[in-house]
């Protein structure tokens, strides 16, 4: 931390005194598939080991272990080190971290070490603190939530690829709109399509009742866009939307410079599968029985079925809801 009592020149001989005997140890740069081995003489930081080898790594603050965009996920070795400090400790309970988490301007190792950047070199400080603990990746409780575009193909045959986009772009505004009415957050796009998260900041009963209140408000927002585009269309919109909840491994990913928040795991396979099965079943959603019991809301009116999940040993109980505007949920 700072050099408070004495010149840092002076406690920087101490240390190196001290530990003169100790050997260097070995730090395993992670880098997405890149993988580098330096060595950290005794006594340094992993911030200062990674600067001495040419490597970039955020440090707003200057490795004063204020700003924790060092932070570093610590794999092999992990065991072997010391807890954090208070002011460490205080500082990383600040943003949420797991406990493989560390400040590398304060992690000074004496084994060696297998460590992994969590945030990119350019990192800003509204990176660092701000950051809720799902960013550098968290198994949790999520509904996940995957929409499609029925026939998106034959809307290309019939239009100019600029009408094309001009139409998609209207689509997914609206979409985008509804998941911030309704507390989801975007999490995948795929082109006529895009995946939706519920439950980064409402428990598991709150976020399978916000994606259903979701649910119904983008097939009302459908409905308004293609009245609005009735002259552009050439058959209206359609869509289906395959809704899941469960564990999932959630957490900011994608290239350095363009990441969002997104989802990993069998649960949002399982969504992604529940979306497809709307052809099947000519339904509009189909929700699994686990989101609507986490609702606690009365889906008897629709009719259940018992369905097979590529993944799955057991078969998983569904609901279809053709109309998803009557869903029985509460008004926003
Ligand atoms: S560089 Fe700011 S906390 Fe480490």
């Amino acid at each position: 931390m700072d050099c408070v009592d004495r010149p840092c020149s002076h406690r920087r001989a101490i240390r190196n005194g001290v530990l003169k005997k100790r050997k260097s140890v070995k730090l395993y740069y992670k880098h997405f598939r890149e993988s580098q081995v330096f060595d950290i003489p005794p006594g340094w930081s992993v911030l200062e080991a990674l600067r001495a080898s040419g490597i970039r790594h955020a440090s707003v603050c200057g490795g004063r272990g204020r700003c924790t965009t060092c932070r570093v996920k610590v794999g092999e070795g992990m065991e072997h080190l010391l807890q954090p400090s208070s002011s460490e400790a205080g500082v990383l309970k600040r943003i949420s971290a797991p406990d493989d988490v560390r400040l590398a301007c304060q992690l000074h190792p004496a084994v060696s070490l297998e460590i992994t950047p969590l945030l990119p070199a350019t990192a800003a400080p509204v990176d660092g603190l701000s950051g809720p603990g799902y960013v550098q990746g968290q198994e949790r409780k999520v509904v996940i939530m995957f929409i499609d575009i029925r026939e998106s193909t034959k809307l290309a045959e019939h239009k100019l690829p600029f009408d094309v986009v001009f139409i998609l772009n209207q689509f997914f505004s609206e979409m985008a709109d509804t998941l911030e009415d309704t507390g989801g957050h975007y999490a995948q796009f795929n082109g006529d399509g895009l995946m939706a998260l519920y439950g980064l900041e409402s428990d598991l009963q709150e976020a399978s009742v916000q994606a259903l209140q979701g649910v119904q408000q983008m097939m009302r927002r459908l409905e308004i866009l293609n009245q609005r585009l009735s002259v552009e269309l050439h058959q209206p919109l359609r869509m289906g939307i395959g809704i899941h909840c469960g564990d999932a491994i959630v957490g900011q990913m994608g290239p350095p410079k363009t990441p969002i928040v997104t989802a990993l795991g069998d649960n949002v396979n399982i969504a992604a599968r529940l979306e497809a099965m709307t052809k099947e079943f000519g339904a509009e959603l189909v929700v699994s029985l686990e989101t609507v019991s986490a609702a606690e809301i009365d889906f008897s009116a629709f009719p259940r079925h018992e369905v097979d999940v590529r993944g799955r040993e057991t078969q998983i109980g569904v609901y279809a809801v053709e109309d998803s505007k009557s869903l029985p949920v509460p008004a926003i």
